[in-house]
């Protein structure tokens, strides 16, 4: 498959990694030959209609800080006439999430489809602002749409809830959906550490949104309902339909009361028909919820299965690739492959 990739960030870099890591077990397994024909940053592109070197790619961007600067690679705003021009079967939008706009991605995402190029995307931006135009516009183009990676990093919310759990009627959604003030709530909650010190440590870990008040504000996990909401409860929800409540105001004296009494206190988004919420919530220890440091955990109330909960690493390059790779993988085997 022909592979354009737009943004060559963290995820852009992790992906390219597990590409190389994974080529022989894709071909084996899923008989998928991966190729990155293109790569796009915001100083220019790279493009090999044969095949990119990976290892080349990510050694010049990675010392050079553009793929511009990787053998033939131009410079430029080029993401819009390589997603048009360049032939390929796939263009992942890796770009940085804008909420208010969707852009750059958005218009990445609706020039791929009106090409004929199918999109798997990690960006918030675009299906907050657009899901319900996007989803159409794939059906118009007949092409297939992928964002498993903007919901819960690893793990398989969406895939999950849209898949396995479609035999049942999808009553509630409740989750843990940001890393990032999940691992602020627990270092508070076992060390009493200081609110400030322990988000200058998320930053470091490359988990924390460029701009961290979309973290502590409740702001990313609002994006995550919201998305959560359009996929898999059908609803035509917008960002702001969310009622959202952050973290700032939650004290360590108040997280060591809860603990006193058996419980955390966790950032939980809620999603159900007539309901869409965010807010710290006091949730029972050893409940599927309460998982602790960078984790994110989902739980699904459901009319057959009743309840089913899942957990994992909600961000970071090589956790992430996992849901990239699948969407992948899922649309290869959607054509036939
Ligand atoms: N800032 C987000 C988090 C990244 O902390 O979960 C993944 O969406």
């Amino acid at each position: 498959m022909r592979i354009v990739l737009v943004g060559f960030g963290n995820l852009g870099k992790g992906l390219s990694r597990a590409f190389i890591q994974k080529a022989g077990f894709l071909r084996k397994t899923h008989g998928l030959i991966p190729r990155v024909v293109a790569a796009v940053d915001e100083f220019g592109a790279a493009v090999d209609e044969k095949g990119l070197n990976l290892a080349g790619l990510l050694k010049t961007a990675e010392k050079r800080g553009t793929v511009a600067a990787y053998k033939g690679g131009k410079r430029g705003k080029l993401a819009l006439k390589v997603i048009e021009d360049v032939e390929a079967d796939v263009v992942y939008d890796l770009t940085p999430t804008n909420i208010k706009t969707g852009e750059p991605g958005l218009t990445h995402i609706k020039r791929a489809m009106l090409a004929g190029k199918h999109v798997i995307t990690s960006n918030k931006g675009p299906l907050v602002v657009a899901f319900k135009e996007l989803d159409s516009l794939a059906r118009r183009c007949g092409i297939e749409f992928r964002y498993s990676a903007s919901v819960g990093g690893a793990v398989p919310v969406i895939g999950l809830a849209r898949k396995l759990l479609a035999g049942n009627e999808i009553r509630e959604i409740r989750g843990v959906l940001n890393g990032t003030t999940n691992y602020l709530l627990t270092r508070m909650s076992t060390e009493g550490a200081p609110f400030e010190i322990v988000l200058r440590e998320a930053q470091e870990l490359g988990i924390a949104e460029k701009d961290p008040t979309l973290d502590i504000e409740g702001i990313d996990t609002a994006c995550k309902i919201t998305i959560l909401a359009n996929s898999i409860l059908g609803v035509n929800a917008k960002l702001k339909d969310v009622k959202i409540t952050g973290i700032t105001r939650v004290r360590s004296e108040a997280i060591r009361l809860a603990r006193e009494a058996g419980q955390v206190i966790k950032l939980v988004g809620v999603a159900r028909q007539g309901l869409l919420e965010v807010g710290p919530k006091l949730i029972p220890v050893g409940h599927p919820l309460a998982v602790s440091g960078t984790l994110n955990a989902v739980t699904f109330e459901l009319d057959l299965a009743r309840e089913i909960s899942i957990t994992g690493f909600g961000a970071g390059p090589k956790e992430t690739s996992s849901s990239l790779l699948g969407d992948l993988i899922d649309i290869h085997r959607t054509l036939g492959g």
